[in-house]
């Protein structure tokens, strides 16, 4: 190695360790300030809603550790303590992460615990585990009248705000403060903000949307209550989340229109337009880690021979550019943005595509599909992540009004709709019934 070689990454090395140990201001404590959530037996439901949870396996997760090898590989092992900070905080406030022995509770992640130990926010922007804690083991929350027999109980508006989650929702580069994660300031420059949606509102609900009232008891031998919030906390992960819950998320977050005409003659240019929006996510439609996140539209058109005339993909995500104008590069190389194509919340993207007609039927298909982490992270951590279908369309061209027609006749028996047949049969019945009933009192009466 070259000796300026050498001096840069001491250099380099040196300046992480300065700044990482800074980005993050975490309080030290000993990890036996937190219950580890079998302590909290009364709350079983939730403990069995988080339990499948991303929050719970934040440390664990081997997409996490796949990225965390890379990570540490690039800057000397100096980024893990970072990336470990708001993993899993306890790991570092108590030192364990240093050690690399980490204790039940820290192993647990963003756990029931070390959030219902939570009272604040530091600085006027969340980010970077901005948390503050209030390590008296008392559990604070947003009801001001719960009372437990085995633990102290305070009411905390600060768990009412998306503030609450944006300590750990936007994630800033240690060294340069470039916006890397940002999901809370996409929700903050948003309409949900000005209505009063927060976080909590769709990630702590049993359904996609603002599903509210969701009546229940916060605790086992607690008094029933107009609305309690689940411990879900579901986003996209389909591959180590609650599949089921991710898929139906993802499947809530966009609706997409496809517009093109019914009619073309062969030889003939068709243009077709598709227009996705994002109405179901209070952020950027992908959020979170978004270069590494996919989500993509593909339209396709396909004859009646099974040819493909069209296949064309576009993906919706963020590229980091390094001090060098390089692109793409690595969350720790990135200086800047260079390119974000992602779609704001409630707000609309549209494209325009055309092929050249052929004879007969052509169908379109439009589809955007999601996937947490592409082939090569997945392949590195070992695991297996589908391929998620948000939303799709399709619709037919014809080469020609005939075509249509046939088309539409060969198909007629299983459209049919309207009154069925044995609703006439009752309706003539009836009739029957009726006229013969007036032919014989009209006989008895002459
Ligand atoms: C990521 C942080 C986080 C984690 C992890 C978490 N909670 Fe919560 N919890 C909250 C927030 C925030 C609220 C209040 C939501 C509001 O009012 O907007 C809440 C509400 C509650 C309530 C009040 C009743 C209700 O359901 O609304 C109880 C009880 C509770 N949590 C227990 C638990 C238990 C037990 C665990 C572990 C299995 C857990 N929490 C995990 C953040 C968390
Ligand atoms: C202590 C830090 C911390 C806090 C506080 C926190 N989160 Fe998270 N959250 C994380 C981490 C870390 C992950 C990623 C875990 C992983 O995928 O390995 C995550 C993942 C998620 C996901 C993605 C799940 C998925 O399926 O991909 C959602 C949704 C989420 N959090 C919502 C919330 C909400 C809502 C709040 C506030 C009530 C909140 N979080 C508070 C650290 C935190
Ligand atoms: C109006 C409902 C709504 C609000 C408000 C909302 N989200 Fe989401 N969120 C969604 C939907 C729908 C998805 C799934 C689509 C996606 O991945 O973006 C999602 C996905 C996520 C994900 C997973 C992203 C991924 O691809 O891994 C995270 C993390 C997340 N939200 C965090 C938050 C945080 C933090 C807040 C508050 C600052 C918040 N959300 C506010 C609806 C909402
Ligand atoms: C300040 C908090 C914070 C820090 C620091 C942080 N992360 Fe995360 N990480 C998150 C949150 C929040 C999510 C979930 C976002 C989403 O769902 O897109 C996440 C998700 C991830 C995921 C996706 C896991 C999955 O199963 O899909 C990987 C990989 C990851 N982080 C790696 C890292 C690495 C490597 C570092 C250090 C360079 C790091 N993180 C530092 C908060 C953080």
């Amino acid at each position: 190695m070259g000796l300026r070689l050498r001096f840069a990454l001491v250099a380099i090395t040196l300046l992480l360790v300065a700044v990482s140990s800074s980005a993050v201001a975490l309080p030290e404590s000993p990890s036996s300030a937190f219950q580890p959530s079998n302590g909290c037996g009364c709350h079983a439901a939730l403990v069995e809603q988080w339990r499948p949870s991303m929050h719970a396996q934040a440390i664990s997760d081997p997409l996490y550790l796949a990225k965390l090898e890379e990570a540490n590989k690039a800057t000397n092992g100096e980024l893990g303590a970072f990336c470990d900070s708001c993993h899993s905080p306890i790991a570092t406030m108590s030192g364990e992460q240093k050690s690399g022995k980490l204790s039940a509770v820290a192993k647990e992640s963003v756990g029931c615990d070390m959030c219902h130990q939570t009272d604040g926010t530091e600085g006027a922007v969340p980010g970077n585990v901005s948390i503050t804690f209030e390590l008296d083991g008392t559990k604070r929350a947003q009801f001001d009248d719960a009372v437990s027999p085995i633990h102290t109980t305070a009411y905390s508006a600060f768990h009412r705000s998306a503030e609450f989650c944006g300590n750990c929702h936007n994630v800033n580069h240690p060294v340069n403060g470039m916006h890397l994660e940002a999901t809370y300031t996409e929700w903050k420059n948003g309409p949900y903000a000005k209505e009063g949606i927060v976080c909590q509102d769709c990630h702590m609900t049993p359904g996609p949307g603002v599903t509210k009232p969701n009546p229940g008891k916060a605790a086992a031998m607690g008094p029933d209550r107009e609305h309690i919030y689940t411990m879900t906390f579901v986003g996209g992960n389909v591959a180590l989340g609650d599949a089921d819950l991710a898929e139906e998320r993802l499947q809530a977050a966009a609706t997409l229109d496809l517009e093109v005409g019914d009619t073309i003659a062969a030889g003939e240019k068709v243009e077709l337009n598709t227009t996705i929006t994002n109405v179901g996510a209070g952020h950027y439609l992908p959020t979170g880690l978004t270069e590494v996140r996919q989500m993509w539209l593909e339209v396709t058109a396909v004859n009646a021979a099974g040819e493909e005339l069209m296949k064309e993909r576009r993906d919706f995500g963020t590229v980091l550019k390094d001090k060098d104008g390089k692109y793409p590069v690595e969350l720790w190389d990135a200086t800047t943005i260079h390119s974000d194509d992602r779609i704001p919340p409630r707000e609309s993207v549209s494209n325009s595509y055309d092929f050249e007609m052929s004879d007969g039927l052509v169908t379109v298909t439009a589809a955007l599909y999601y996937r947490s982490a592409p082939e090569e992270l997945a392949a590195k951590a070992g695991v297996d992540v589908p391929t998620t279908t948000m939303v799709s369309a399709t619709k037919t061209v014809y080469s020609s009004a005939e075509e249509k027609a046939n088309a539409q006749d060969a198909s007629e028996p299983e459209q049919q709709t309207g009154i069925p047949v044995w609703v006439w049969g009752a309706v003539v019945a009836v009739g029957l019934v009726a006229v013969a009933a007036i032919l014989y009192s009209r006989r008895r009466r002459g």
